[in-house]
């Protein structure tokens, strides 16, 4: 997929260390071209030395955005002239919007996982929700499902930092809690790995899904038919993976630098289509 380059091509991309494996350059520059938008977005592969100059080079060079991803998304919002509130909750940014050298830091991947519940019709509202994990995916995804559910349980491994997310939660919502064993997978209506447990092949999965009821909705965060995704499948529950909200999160970014509605279906092609 290639995009036409002028004079007055804007560019975006994305910063990250490595970056090889993003899906991302596919996904904007397919919805650029079907645009027909004089846009391109490009792979930085910035080591963590030089993320300080690479974000003042956003300004020097005039680039009209970029995606952060590992190692930066915390590490960057110093960097920046201003953080919306979402990201500054979530203590990390993913995209960075440069509107004449002012430099915004804003966190699609919340509001990108709630509009992926919504199109597959899933609503959280009076729902009891199990979010496993308590690293920068469940903070993103936890700060809008305690706003929008009836109650949001989080377990995760090293305890201290499940009640330090939910202490966070509890300031602005009162539907928050840790727990400091594995609570029993029935009470709740949605299950939720926002765990890196899935990421490789050998992973088990976060918890005995033999418990799991028909009812119940599984969300796995990662991109992957994890084994999560599988067994809760083969359980006879609704599984959705990861896909979903790295759509959308991109579909956020890309509104973000443009002003333009993102074509959805083209986005969620080129992904599916670059992710073999
Ligand atoms: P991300 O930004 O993707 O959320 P992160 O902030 O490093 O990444 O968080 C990773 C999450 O996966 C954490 O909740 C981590 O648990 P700990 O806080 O106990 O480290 C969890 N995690 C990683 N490997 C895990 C494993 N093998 N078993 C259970 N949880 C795991």
């Amino acid at each position: 997929m290639q995009v036409k380059i002028t004079g007055k091509t804007k560019v975006t991309g994305i910063f990250g260390y490595p970056v090889g494996h993003s899906l991302s350059p596919a996904m904007h520059n397919a919805a650029f071209k079907s645009l027909g938008l004089d846009y391109c977005y490009l792979p930085f592969p910035v080591r963590p030395e030089h993320l300080h100059e690479a974000v003042k080079a956003i300004r020097a060079l005039s680039l009209r955005g970029v995606n952060v991803t590992v190692p930066h998304k915390e590490k960057v919002i110093p960097l920046l002239d201003e953080t919306d509130e979402e990201a500054s909750f979530i203590g990390a940014v993913n995209t960075i919007v440069n509107t004449n050298g002012k430099l915004a830091g804003y966190n699609t991947d919340g509001r990108g996982f709630m509009r992926s519940l919504s199109e597959k019709g899933i609503s959280p509202s009076d729902k009891d929700i199990l979010v496993i994990g308590a690293g920068g995916a469940s903070r993103a995804i936890s700060y809008y499902l305690c706003k929008r559910s009836r109650s949001v349980t989080i377990y995760n491994r090293t305890v201290k930092r499940a009640k330090k997310l939910a202490r966070d939660l509890n300031k602005l919502y009162k539907n928050v809690s840790a727990q400091e064993s594995f609570p029993n997978i029935q009470e709740f209506h949605i299950i939720i790995n926002a765990t890196s447990l899935g990421l490789k092949k050998e992973d088990p999965a976060p918890f005995d899904t033999s418990m799991l009821k028909r009812t119940q909705i599984v969300y796995d965060l990662i991109y992957k038919k994890t084994r999560l995704i599988k067994e809760a499948s083969r359980m006879g529950c609704k599984a959705l993976d990861g896909s979903g909200m790295l759509l959308w999160q991109g579909m956020l970014a890309f509104e973000l630098w443009t002003g333009r509605k993102p074509p959805r279906e083209i986005m969620s092609k080129a992904l599916r289509s670059t992710h073999q």
